[in-house]
């Protein structure tokens, strides 16, 4: 890897995180180059893929507000809002996802592909951030919904972030056999966007995730819902242990490396512990955030 290549400015952010650090396969990893759909443009992505599944019957209980200002302020997608350069990247971002998830004629889909952990090696690094821009922008598809899992069991932020309130979530679900995890989830005024909770903190996270049921948890995730991409806001892979556990459960891996901060070791080391999946991506996050001057990649001249 090499931190210091000269960065070409074209290219989305996945192509430009591979190029910047020059991503190759780790043991254990398959490359993004050698095994992953190749980068398409959105026009070639999701269209070719196979019809999807019916979605499931529209839900009819109650739904929670999301708090729109509070998503821009943020620097956040605004559904129905202006196109913008992150709702661009994102765009870009989601087709590759939805390809390796869903397949085409040309490509079967990765056995759970729909299930894609966001992670990074350290703290503030974006994950967040990400994960809930991607959610909001799959969302935005007619053929697919979104679940968002708080896996920040620790530190949890995606309810803050959106304006609401916090309830039972998926720490609960595993926690306590009799309690179905479907009745955590939080169906939002987002159409095509549901939450679902970290829960109730526990110091017995990773040994709650690495138990039998939580295959079959996740699976009921997904049982009734095919159309369902579900969407884990990981801890960082460095300072928690259940970033490791949780990318044994899915199919895809989005590694945030933040563009001026993400040393090599780091990633290498953060890498290693994603073992468990072997279908990892690189996604580059920008680097100069301010209050004011808010730009996805900015650093690398995205938007420019
Ligand atoms: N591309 C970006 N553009 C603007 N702001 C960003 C961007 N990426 C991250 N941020 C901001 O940086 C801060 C840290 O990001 P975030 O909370 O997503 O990190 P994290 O990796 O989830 O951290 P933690 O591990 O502590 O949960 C947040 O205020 C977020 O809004
Ligand atoms: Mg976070």
């Amino acid at each position: 890897m090499n931190k210091h290549n000269p960065l070409s400015k074209s290219g989305s952010l996945l192509e430009r995180a591979a190029q910047v650090y020059d991503y190759v396969p780790v043991a254990g990893h398959q490359s993004v180059h050698s095994s992953a759909p190749e980068i398409l443009p959105p026009e070639q992505g999701y269209q070719q893929v196979v019809p999807a599944a019916p979605r499931a019957p529209v839900y009819e209980g109650p739904r929670v507000i999301v708090d729109r200002e509070k998503l821009r302020d943020a620097g956040f997608i605004v559904p129905d809002g202006p196109v913008t350069g992150i709702s661009e990247e994102f765009r870009i971002i989601k087709r590759q996802l939805l390809l390796a998830a869903r397949g085409n004629q040309k490509q079967a889909p990765l056995q759970h592909g729909e299930r894609i952990l966001i992670c990074s090696a350290h703290p503030d690094e974006g994950k967040t951030f990400c994960a809930l821009n991607l959610a909001l922008s799959i969302a935005a598809e007619k053929d697919n919904e979104v679940l968002l899992v708080d896996a920040d069991f620790a530190k949890p932020s995606i309810l803050s972030s959106l304006g609401l309130e916090g309830s039972r979530g998926l720490m609960d679900a595993l926690a306590d056999p009799d309690l179905p995890v479907e009745d955590c989830i939080i169906h939002t005024d987002i159409e095509g966007l549901t939450i679902l909770p970290a829960g109730d903190q526990t110091n017995h996270d990773t040994e709650y995730l690495a138990s039998s049921r939580t295959e079959q948890v996740l699976n009921r995730l997904t049982q009734h819902n095919p159309n369902r991409i579900v969407i884990f806001d990981s801890p960082p892979a460095l300072s928690a242990s259940p970033a490791s556990v949780l990318a044994t459960h899915v199919g895809q891996v989005l590694m945030i490396v933040k563009a001026d901060e993400t040393t090599e070791t780091a990633l290498r080391d953060a890498l290693s512990l994603m073992a468990g999946c072997e279908h990892i991506q690189l996604l580059l996050n920008g680097t100069k955030f301010s209050p004011t001057g808010r730009r996805f990649g900015s650093y690398y001249g995205y938007g420019e």
